[in-house]
């Protein structure tokens, strides 16, 4: 189980901590099922790059980072050494807390 603590750049919005978190699902679908928004217009199979994310802590607990995603991470708003996306961000088996920074979804159109 995890616990993860999602912050935003969007001014206005609060940090959000979520406990409990299992494992083998994307950080992209615990965003969206707490009602965190955070873009995935091609569905959350690394073919976009509107999920980007910031990997602040715990990137250890994360599927590594492959090819494909880090290419299309090159064309994200903004990239940065801890840029993931967050579709490919799966949490492996463990415990552990996790924190990440979401860009300004309002600069995105789409899902
Ligand atoms: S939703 Fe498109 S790359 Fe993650």
């Amino acid at each position: 189980m995890y616990t993860i603590t999602f912050k935003f750049e969007q001014k206005g919005l609060e940090p959000i901590t979520l406990t409990g978190i299992e494992p083998d699902q994307s950080i992209l679908e615990v965003a969206l099922k707490n009602d965190i928004e955070l873009h995935h217009n091609c569905g959350g199979v690394c073919a976009c790059s509107t999920c980007h994310l910031y990997v602040d802590k715990g990137e250890d607990f994360l599927e590594e980072l492959n090819d494909k995603e880090e290419d299309f991470i090159d064309r994200a708003v903004n990239p940065r050494l801890n840029s993931r996306l967050g579709c490919q961000c799966v949490l492996q088996d463990g415990e552990g807390e996790i924190s990440v920074t979401l860009p300004d979804q309002t600069q995105f159109l789409g899902e």
